[in-house]
């Protein structure tokens, strides 16, 4: 978007005269009455004041890097390396593009204001509307075997549920492996992709996440689907702060499960199971039964009769029996 920072100055919804955000910019009023109109055209509504200026009347909630980089602890913040775009097909595919050049030693996050192909699991496409939504990757590292990653898929799954939680957001559900629900219908999801060669020892992943924040209408979204403004319209969501407390929960999570395992994480991730006792029928095969929680590994379980059966991830999807 070329109006991006004319729209940062005028986000303060304030008036501004054209001379003033010419002069802070660098450009002519020309060019500002040029980014004005095409904002406008975009659907941003501004208010052109005789004499005076310009004034936003569209309630915008910019991604700001220093905002971001502010909300974070101070390890996170010397942990990372950030990157925040304006737009991009997807974040996931970013992290892996950047990843090729000479490594920082830092880890990746990647956050953009839209994406073009935003990807989700199963091949799905990740509606990635501007502006609207959080979609926020990172290039994560781990010693050991891919065995792994159905244990990473989880934990994450409760990192992003503890940062929804820490800002204000009551009654988040898990649903195996790691959706994330507020009112029985879905607010974030989580794509882990593997990354590069197999390498003896490096588990090299991409942990891509999307959360719907603004966002009130959407088309061919095949499932229910909810957004923190449509769960809590009254709340005034700030992307920034968002963003860095999915990234707080998600460092510290992982730098847990790197150095003690999934144990720590299987009562968290359970308490917040909403299929825990529940009728269930796999999507796929001819599974179906009681939702029982998960075990060590993070695998699901489900009672058929008197049988607990073991649901890897990645194998199978769960929905609850209609
Ligand atoms: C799912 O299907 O539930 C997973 C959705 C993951 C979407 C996020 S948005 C940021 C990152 N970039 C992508 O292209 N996908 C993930």
């Amino acid at each position: 978007m070329k109006s991006r920072a004319l729209l940062g100055l005028l986000a303060d919804g304030q008036v501004h005269s054209g001379e003033s955000l010419a002069a802070s910019l660098g450009i002519s009023r020309t060019a500002i009455w040029k980014q004005i109109r095409r904002a406008m055209d975009e659907g941003i509504r501004i208010e052109t004041i005789r004499g005076k200026g310009y004034r936003l009347l569209t309630d915008m909630d910019l991604l700001d890097q220093s905002h971001i980089l502010q909300g974070l602890g101070v390890p996170h913040r010397s942990a990372i390396e950030l990157m925040v775009l304006d737009e991009v097909d997807s974040t996931n595919a970013e992290i892996v593009r950047r990843r090729q050049d000479p490594s920082t030693g830092r880890i990746p996050v990647c956050i953009a204001d839209c994406q073009t192909a935003g990807r989700g699991r199963r091949g799905r496409p990740w509606q990635s509307p501007r502006g609207q939504n959080l979609y926020l990757s990172l290039g994560l590292t781990f010693r050991g075997s891919f065995a792994m990653l159905d244990g990473l898929s989880l934990v994450l799954g409760v990192a992003v549920a503890e940062a929804l939680e820490h800002q204000g957001v009551a009654g988040v559900g898990l649903k195996w492996p790691n959706d994330i629900f507020v009112g029985g219908s879905k607010l974030s999801g989580i794509l882990v992709e593997l990354q590069g060669e197999l390498e003896e020892g490096v588990v090299k992943v991409v942990a891509g996440i999307g959360m719907n924040v603004h966002m009130t209408d959407a088309v061919d979204v095949d499932q229910a689907w909810s957004s923190l403004a449509r769960a809590m319209p009254e709340h005034r969501w700030c992307r920034n702060e968002l963003a860095a407390s999915v990234i707080n929960s998600v460092l510290g999570a992982v730098d847990e499960f790197a150095e003690r395992g999934f144990g720590g994480f299987r009562e968290r991730w359970q308490s917040r199971d909403i299929f825990a006792g529940k009728p269930l029928v796999a999507t796929q095969g001819e599974l179906s039964g009681i939702g029982r929680g998960i075990d060590d590994s993070g695998n699901y379980l489900i009672a058929e009769g008197k049988e607990l059966v073991k649901v890897r991830a990645g194998e199978i999807s769960l929905r609850v029996q209609s």
